[in-house]
């Protein structure tokens, strides 16, 4: 057997979950610059109003918008949220760039009882205004494993530097991947660097940059090594790299579960295309019959609720376990089903023997099934804005303890006390905005004694971040 396939055969029998651990957003509406790290579960945003919390979801929002939903011709990942490019830009201003840094865990897990493998790529991810400044678009994408791989994309060139002495090590194991090097490769620092310079086509930046990969071939992998090509849409050249596992010491994996193990691009292109933002749903909207939409993914006020939850349905067969649950719970005796007739779909519920059509639901009811179907989307990570409206305390520690518990990061918006007193204090982000600064997060410092102090004094945490921590 060939390295290549040995090496292809060898990721075929593991799975891999991919944990976004820290994101980093530069020039979006209010934020100058902001860093987060994630935990699976709740991150919780507190502060003022306008400080900033709703521009931290949208921004994430945005990386979906940009990078998962794919090519569109005219790009403008700005519509129907914005009026114009120009207001996600800080202060308005064009000549500033819109940047990301995604910081992930990716992990390797074999099927068999076997070491579970991690590396730690991350994503760089910069938007400027469009020449006739019609749209936002991308510039430069990055890709960094560890620091010894980065593959760079901008509309004139793709580059691969790879660290000498690991090339060094492989370039007898790997005659392919020297084939691909020696031609144009030059020694830079540490670094050896291919280049393949594009010329410049505008036309083509999007199937470019959003798009860059058709394949990938493995021509070398050991337990820690996985060495090989890529292939773009331009310049047809190879381009090579080496990814270079850990062994991982944590037990737990997190993270949304993805297939694409032999593509890592493909992976995190589904990141992208699983962010899922939740807005309080359109009350108005959802009462009305929908035509039903062939759709696997919520929108932001959740107006196509039926539409999805008929498709998950169909395609598991039963509502799902979690949703059936959760209504037996807080909605005793509340049965809920879709109907379709005539191309519409609605949301119906039975009531102890009465059926009852959308204008007679609960707005929590439409609250509790929004948030359980994104959560039923496999989503890689989940936003939800103001989760407190429409909930009563026994619904919110219900959904807060829901969603507490995945292990995809859920960065969740409000101004309730409840939430803030359900949550563990180091996963809270007190959120605020200085003429000078932009919007800023920062966590409770040292939240254990925190608890522990107030706790002594009889104050909730609750009463202490929303009365002295963010008052002005
Ligand atoms: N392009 C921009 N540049 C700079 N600041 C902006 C821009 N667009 C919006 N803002 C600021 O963002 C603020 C709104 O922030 P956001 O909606 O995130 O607040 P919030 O914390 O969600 O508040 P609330 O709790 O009331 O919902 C606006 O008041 C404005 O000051
Ligand atoms: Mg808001």
């Amino acid at each position: 057997m060939n390295g290549a396939s040995m090496a292809e055969r060898a990721l075929r029998e593991r799975e891999a979950r991919i944990f976004i651990r820290r994101i980093a957003v530069e020039n979006f509406k209010s934020i100058r610059r902001l860093e987060m790290d994630l935990k699976p579960g709740i991150n919780l945003l507190i502060g003022p109003n306008a400080g900033g919390k709703t521009n931290i979801l949208e921004a994430i929002y945005f990386l979906y918008k940009a990078m998962g939903e794919g090519i569109r011709s005219p790009y403008m990942p700005h519509i129907p949220e914005y009026w114009d490019p120009i207001d996600i830009l800080y202060r308005r201003d064009t000549s500033n760039t819109l940047k990301y840094t995604i910081e992930l865990e990716h992990y390797i897990i074999p099927r068999e009882d076997e070491e579970i493998y991690v590396f730690y790529p991350s994503i760089h991810i910069e938007f400027s205004i469009a020449p006739d400044r019609s749209t936002l678009i991308p510039v430069k994408i990055e890709y960094r494993f560890g620091n010894h791989t980065i593959i760079t994309f901008t509309n004139s060139y793709i580059e691969s530097r790879i660290k000498h002495d690991l090339f060094e090590t492989l370039s007898t194991k790997i005659p392919d991947l020297v084939e691909n090097i020696s031609e144009t490769a030059i020694r830079v620092g540490d670094y050896i660097v291919i280049r393949h310079e594009q010329e410049h086509r505008s036309e083509q930046w999007q199937m470019f940059l959003i798009a860059p990969i058709i394949s990938i071939r493995y021509s070398y992998s050991e337990p820690l090594i996985f060495a090989g090509s890529l292939y773009t849409y331009i310049g047809r050249r190879p381009i090579p790299f080496i990814f270079k596992l850990a062994k991982s010491t944590i037990k737990e994996v997190r993270g949304i579960r993805t297939r694409d193990i032999l593509d890592p691009f493909m992976s995190y292109r589904n990141i992208f295309r699983n962010i899922l933002l939740l807005k309080h749903p359109d009350i108005g909207a959802l009462r009305n019959l929908k035509p039903f939409m062939q759709s696997e993914r919520l929108d932001p006020r959740a107006t196509n609720l039926a539409s999805v939850l008929f498709a998950l349905i169909g395609k598991r067969g039963r509502i799902p376990e979690r949703i059936d649950y959760a209504l037996s719970r807080l909605f005793p005796g509340t049965f809920i089903r879709i109907e379709s007739k005539f191309g519409q779909v609605a949301l119906m519920a039975e009531e102890s023997g009465i059926v009852l059509p959308p204008p007679n639901l609960a707005d929590g009811l439409f609250k509790i099934l929004s948030i359980l179907t994104a959560v039923e989307l496999n989503p890689s990570i989940l936003l939800i804005d103001e989760i407190e409206n429409s909930m009563h305390a026994e619904m919110l520690e219900y959904i807060v303890d829901e969603l507490d518990a995945l292990s995809i990061p859920v960065i969740v918006a409000t101004h309730s006390p409840v939430v803030a007193d359900l949550v563990a204090p180091d996963k809270i982000y007190i959120v605020s905005r200085k003429p000078e600064t932009g919007t800023v997060v920062e966590r409770l410092e040292d939240p254990e004694k925190i608890r522990d102090k107030l706790k002594k004094l009889g104050v909730s945490l609750s009463d202490y971040i929303f009365y002295s921590k963010t008052r002005r």
